[in-house]
């Protein structure tokens, strides 16, 4: 089945296929310089969590391969800068804080080897490209544990865009989709078109589409209405931080699609890497909500749909805990009370991942 590919690794540099211009267009960029992978990734050339962190990972090792460094101090000084501007990229996604601080764990192991500056250079490229490696096993495994909740047959719907443009890998939620798919369920996706940025109706129906898998274009406006209708069966989105409770936050629109899930008694689950926890965090009170520009609302693709009026634009939103049927995770699924299965996934020393491909 078809895998979108969001991002590369190549001798060239960071290749990212422009998230922005697609169903349109798929036109692929190459990155030299980690400023103009933090640009990326600030602008949504590539965006959904897990993908983030991977271009993070290759934005550091960007960095440490054509830093001008003569010397392993010098290199040692300008580390700080590459990690803040990357890290002030998008506030939400917890996964770019994780890969930024495993991609510090590595350096500063190899300063502790005293491993010299071609070493560092090389070792830090290999670690990126483990970090991508991995997301895919990750996904793979979530797709495995999340396809036993999707029902036999009929309606599941998602939101946003959780797929391979998201992860770099299969995808969470549409991994869970596509595996179940792959095993024989005979499944139809209903996709939230997710306004204002659409990932829903230009990434998700793209996806699905390239995949062979059937799916219906919705309006936001009428998920209740599907909900209380259609005999949906199950709701699988992504999420980009899950506190230690297991208040989750996922693109705008998610809590209420989540609200009228319960109402309609249709399970709604999350999908997500361990990498997506925050555990430090009480509840979803502490997650830092992305304030994105109000141009995104009043226009669409850059032509004016609304008077020139203020908007309002946060790019999540946080269901709590109380929602959630079960959170699928690489390493099992979570049910409720979430504080002690999170802390027991976190904490289950990791199985090997194969990443061979
Ligand atoms: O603003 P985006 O497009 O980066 O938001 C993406 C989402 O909200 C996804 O659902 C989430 O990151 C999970 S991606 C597997």
């Amino acid at each position: 089945m078809y895998v979108a590919q969001p991002i590369a690794w190549t001798e060239a540099g960071v290749v990212m296929l422009d998230q922005r211009r697609l169903p349109a267009e798929e036109i692929s960029y190459t990155y030299t310089d980690y400023r103009d992978v933090a640009k990326a990734i600030r602008e949504m050339v590539i965006r959904g969590a897990p993908a983030i962190g991977v271009a993070a990972a290759m934005g550091v090792a960007l960095a440490a391969r054509h830093s001008p460094a003569k010397s392993v101090a010098e290199l040692r000084a300008e580390m700080p800068a590459i990690y803040d501007l990357l890290a002030k990229t998008r506030p939400t996604a917890v996964d770019l804080f994780w890969a930024l601080e495993r991609m510090d764990r590595k350096f500063n192991e190899l300063l502790s080897a005293n491993a010299d500056l071609d070493t560092i250079r090389r070792e830090m490229v290999a670690e990126a490209k483990l970090v991508h490696l991995e997301k895919k096993a990750t996904d793979e495994a979530i797709g495995r544990f999340g396809a036993a909740f999707m029902p036999k047959e009929g309606l599941v719907m998602t939101q946003c865009n959780a797929g391979a443009l998201a992860t770099a890998g299969i995808g969470t939620a549409l991994g869970v989709i596509r595996v179940a798919v792959e095993q024989g369920k005979n499944l139809h996706v209903l996709v939230p078109e997710t306004r204002p940025y659409l990932q829903g109706a230009r990434l998700t129906a793209w996806e699905l589409l390239k995949g062979g898998i059937p799916l219906t274009l919705i309006t936001d406006n009428m998920v209740g209405h599907f909900l209380k209708t259609a005999q949906v069966k199950a709701i699988v989105t992504g999420a980009d931080r899950i506190a230690a409770n297991g208040d989750t936050a996922n693109k705008i629109g998610t809590y209420q699609i989540a609200v009228l899930a319960k109402e309609n008694n249709v399970p709604f689950y999350i999908a997500a890497p361990i990498s997506t926890f925050d555990l430090a965090i009480p509840d979803g009170d502490s997650i830092p909500i992305e304030e994105r520009s109000a141009e995104e609302v009043t226009h669409i693709q850059g032509v004016r749909i609304a008077p020139d009026v203020p908007a309002a634009h946060p790019a999540f939103d946080v269901t709590p805990a109380r929602y959630i049927a079960g959170i699928i995770t690489e390493r099992g699924v979570a049910h409720a009370p979430y504080a002690e299965a999170l802390r027991d996934l976190a904490t289950t020393p990791r199985p090997a991942l194969s990443t061979a491909h």
